[in-house]
């Protein structure tokens, strides 16, 4: 009986041997989780996670995380937004893409000899939507233009290019690349 004792005991104390030198004697800790709201230490530490900076706060006596004030998320999707079949070369197609944020937003898009061209749709006179009209993109509301290609002002009143957003075509489909900010 006492030898089956010592037995446990030696086995036991093997074993945290064995894990304390695979450890290097620290402690077997997992990494808390940070969240808005997830309780934290040291007042006035900073820690980022996934692009997202927090800020340890006293919150009614108790410190917790905070998002750090003033900090914007940036939301980014990619979506596909049409089938290849759907866009030939030289033509231009406007489609609404889900905005990160909820919603949607309008994109013209052209394919060019370079691949596809994708563009907000919006003017950057005063945010009235562009068409294909000939060989440019028009706002009819006060005759802006734009080249389908690269996006810029040809005539205006508008003097800004169009808002570019990236685009890229795999698997037969078009895909747009959508920042939220
Ligand atoms: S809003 Fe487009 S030209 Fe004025």
């Amino acid at each position: 009986m006492a030898s089956e004792s010592s037995r446990r005991t030696f086995i036991s104390a093997t074993v945290a041997s064995f894990a304390w030198l695979i450890t290097g004697g620290r402690a077997l800790a997992t990494t808390p989780e940070i969240s808005a709201g997830a309780p934290c230490k040291v007042k006035g530490k900073e820690r980022t996670v996934d692009g997202v900076t927090f800020v340890c706060r006293n919150a009614k006596g108790k410190l917790v995380w905070r998002r750090k004030p003033g900090e914007a998320t940036t939301k980014v999707i990619t979506v596909r937004v049409l089938e290849s079949a759907e866009l030939e070369l030289g033509k231009t197609k406007v489609v609404n893409a889900p905005a990160p944020n909820g919603g949607t937003t309008g994109v013209v898009l052209t394919r060019t000899g370079a691949g596809i061209a994708a563009f907000r749709v919006n003017c950057t006179h005063a945010g009235f939507p562009v068409a294909r009209v000939g060989a440019v993109l028009e706002c009819e509301l006060h005759g802006s233009q734009f080249n389908p290609e690269t996006g810029a002002a040809v005539t205006g009143p508008a003097t800004r290019a169009l808002g570019r957003y990236e685009a890229s075509e795999s698997n037969g489909g078009i895909y747009v690349t959508i920042t939220s900010a």
